[in-house]
């Protein structure tokens, strides 16, 4: 794609977030790739070195708790000292340019609101955040954890508080999700391979609810035909050229 193609690809779609109301924005790990944050699927991504089965699943936890710790408090370690970057910081602005404004997130890492956006809907969780398996307490606890952390009030063992492979999606979460891309007028759906569901194929009911669809992303992905406009490149590049002059 010549930078040419971007540039007008981008002035487009800034024209349609001008006109809309409701605009809806779904993230996946490659907005946070270049703030350094592994992603899942490509090139040095978590599940090319990592089990999801061993590491991943409310199974896993069941089996060694210890371990699954160790792989979380690796990945808090990872992140922590991590920052937003031009990207995250374009859809803050975004945010504040139109009037209403849905911020729908495949990561767990915090960053979306560490740049400072608002309305927020973390589809996967937060790994900053802990649940009691005992109480169900959930609380957010960004210190060093022990190897097997546990609850201050009851006494049982902690889990992160995120969705494992083979687990649900928070109901209400989800209804939040589907509420807002069902009345968008513009979706944008930025880094993510598109393979996970529910996430995947909420694009796809938003352009059927008349929403313009618009993607950002290295490269193709298996929904990429169903776009109106489809910008390759780097989303912390691309994401402020569209929001400068909002
Ligand atoms: P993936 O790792 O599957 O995909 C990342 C996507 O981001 C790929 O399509 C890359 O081409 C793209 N990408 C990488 N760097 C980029 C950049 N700088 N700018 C724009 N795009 C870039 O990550 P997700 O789709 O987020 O679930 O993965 C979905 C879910 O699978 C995750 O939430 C996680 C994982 O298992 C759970 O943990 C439940």
């Amino acid at each position: 794609m010549t930078a040419l193609d971007t540039a007008a690809r981008a002035s487009l779609v800034r024209e349609r977030l001008g006109g809309a109301q409701r605009v809806v924005v779904l993230t996946g790990a490659g907005i946070s790739a270049e703030s350094g944050v592994p992603t899942f699927r490509g090139e040095g991504g978590l599940w090319r070195e990592y089990r999801a089965v061993d590491l991943a699943t409310p199974e896993a936890f069941g089996r060694n708790p210890q371990l699954v710790w160790e792989f979380y408090n690796w990945r808090r370690e990872v992140l922590a000292p991590l920052a937003p970057n031009p990207g995250h910081e374009a859809l803050v602005k975004m945010e504040q340019s139109v009037p209403h404004f849905t911020l729908i997130t495949q990561n767990i890492d915090g960053l979306h609101e560490k740049a400072g956006s608002r309305n927020i809907i973390e589809l996967h969780g937060n790994i900053w955040h802990v649940r009691c398996l005992g109480c169900g307490e959930v609380s957010e606890d960004r210190s060093v954890l022990a190897p097997m952390p546990r609850c201050a009030g009851c006494g049982q063992l902690l889990r992160p508080h995120v969705v494992w492979f083979g687990e649900a999606l928070d109901p209400s979460v989800l209804r939040r999700a589907y509420e807002a891309v069902q009345k968008a007028g513009v979706m944008m759906v930025i880094g993510t391979s598109g393979t996970v569901e529910p996430a995947a194929s909420m694009g796809i009911l938003a352009k059927r609810k008349g929403a313009f669809l618009v993607e950002i992303n290295l490269e193709p992905t298996p929904y990429t035909s169903f776009y109106d406009a489809s910008i390759f490149g780097k989303s912390g590049e691309i994401l402020p050229l569209i929001s400068e002059s909002l």
